[in-house]
C-alpha cells in the first residue's frame, strides 16, 4: 500500500506553510514541512563554524545530524518543534542568517539524499500526512495521492513575508525582502539536483488575491475527491 501523502510545493511564502498545516488539521493528517529540516543543516553549520561553501563538511554533518520535527512543545505560536540532536533550535531557524544560507546548503545533492530518505520515512508510520517543500511531488514522493503546486507572484509574496514580520513587532523593508524573494527563486529554481518546480501531474493554485481559507477549501475539495 503506497503511503497516504499529499504533496504541496511552491515557492518560498506562497502560504505553503498555512495552507498545509490547515489541510492537515481538516483531515486528522500529519503535518511535515520539510524546509524545517533544511534550515536546521543550516543553523548547524553556522552554529559549528562549518563554512556553507564546504560541500563535503555540509554533507557529512547532514548525514550525522540527528533531526526531529515534533508537534509543538511549547505555545509560542510555532506550527511544530524542530529538534537538532535534542536542541530545541525551532526559532533559530528563522534567522535572516538561516534564510541567507538554506539556498546554498540545499542545493547540494549529498545534503539533498540525506534528507529526502529521512522525509520517506515520517511517511511510513501508516498515518496520512501533508508534506510541504520544493521537490515533494518531483522527488521525495512521486507517487503522491495528490500534488498541489502554490503559486503567487514574487510582490505577493514579498508583501506577505512583510506583513508577517510587522505582526510580530519586526522591523521590515519591503524592497529588501522582495529583492531576497527573488534571489532565492532564482538559486532553487536553477539547482541542478530537484530544482523547484511543479510536477507535470500537479494542480497549480495561484494564489494571488485569494484568502488562505480559499485556498484550504479548494485543496479540501480535491483530497476528498482523490481519497473517496
Ligand atoms: O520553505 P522554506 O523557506 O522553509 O525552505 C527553506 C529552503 O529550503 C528553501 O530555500 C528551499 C529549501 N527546500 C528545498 O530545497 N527542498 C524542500 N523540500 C524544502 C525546502
Amino acid at each position: 500500500m503506497p503511503p497516504l501523502v499529499i504533496a504541496i510545493d511552491g515557492p518560498a511564502a506562497s502560504g505553503k506553510s498555512t495552507v498545509g498545516e490547515a489541510v492537515a488539521r481538516e483531515l486528522n493528517y500529519l503535518y511535515f514541512d520539510t524546509g524545517a529540516m533544511y534550515r536546521a543543516v543550516t543553523q548547524a553549520a553556522l552554529a559549528r563554524g562549518i563554512p556553507i561553501d564546504d560541500e563535503a563538511a555540509v554533507t557529512a554533518l547532514a548525514e550525522q545530524t540527528h533531526i526531529d520535527v515534533i508537534p509543538p512543545t511549547v505555545d509560542d505560536g510555532r506550527q511544530y518543534t524542530v529538534l537538532v540532536d535534542d536542541e530545541d533550535v525551532t526559532w533559530q531557524l528563522r534567522s535572516p542568517e538561516v534564510d541567507a544560507h538554506v539556498s546554498r546548503v540545499s542545493a547540494y545533492p549529498g545534503v539533498r539524499t540525506a534528507l529526502t530518505q529521512q522525509q520517506r520515512r515520517v511517511a511510513q508510520s501508516g498515518r496520512g500526512v501533508v508534506m510541504v517543500g520544493r521537490d515533494i511531488g518531483t522527488v521525495v514522493f512521486p507517487e503522491a495521492r495528490l500534488k498541489i503546486y502554490l503559486d503567487a507572484s514574487p510582490e505577493e509574496r514579498a508583501r506577505r513575508r512583510y506583513e508577517e514580520l510587522r505582526q510580530r513587532g519586526r522591523s521590515a523593508d519591503y524592497e529588501q525582502i522582495l529583492a531576497a524573494v527573488r534571489e532565492r527563486d532564482a538559486v532553487d529554481r536553477s539547482r541542478a539536483t530537484a530544482p523547484l518546480r511543479a510536477a507535470p501531474d500537479a494542480i497549480v493554485i495561484d494564489t494571488d488575491g485569494k484568502r488562505v481559507d480559499e485556498v484550504v477549501a479548494e485543496v479540501i475539495n480535491l483530497a476528498r475527491e482523490r481519497l473517496a
